[in-house]
């Protein structure tokens, strides 16, 4: 159960993270603030290369250091923006992975909170490893 107090702290932590964004060539800071089941929260930041390509986005920078410390299971996700964007295609697929109903709560610099989805709501029909076994013989 998602408190109002944690998502304040969970925006809060992402806004804070938005400032560390390295984002010379975009100008377009992404902070995102994750939360595990067992209540630790991982920030991260877009991190983007002069090989354009090779940019990483905050939401994935959050759950591949989640997951790295082999924490797994997502309440929500926090992600903040001058704009209230919301994450792309590449991000909904990768939090899919590890759970369609985890909460993204999207928020602008203000701290507004502009939506709140879940991963499913973001991205209907997702492919995942149940496709995968509904294919083998
Ligand atoms: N970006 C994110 O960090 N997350 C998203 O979901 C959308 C896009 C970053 C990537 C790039 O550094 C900049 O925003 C512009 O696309």
């Amino acid at each position: 159960m998602l408190t109002n107090e944690m998502r304040d702290t969970l925006i809060k932590r992402a806004l804070d993270a938005w400032h560390r964004a390295y984002a010379p060539y975009s100008e377009y800071a992404v902070g995102a603030a994750l939360l595990t089941e067992s209540g630790k929260i991982y920030d991260g930041v877009n991190i983007e290369n002069a090989v354009y390509p090779l940019t990483i986005c905050a939401e994935r920078v959050a759950v591949f250091k989640a997951v790295s410390e082999v924490e797994k299971d997502f309440q929500a996700i926090a992600v903040v923006t001058r704009n209230g964007g919301t994450p792309c295609g590449s991000c909904r697929q990768v939090l899919a992975e590890f759970g369609l109903e985890t909460v993204v709560l999207i928020a602008d610099l203000d701290g507004n909170l502009v939506h709140e989805l879940t991963v499913a709501d973001l991205l209907p029909y997702a492919f995942g490893n149940a496709d995968l076994e509904a294919a083998r013989d």
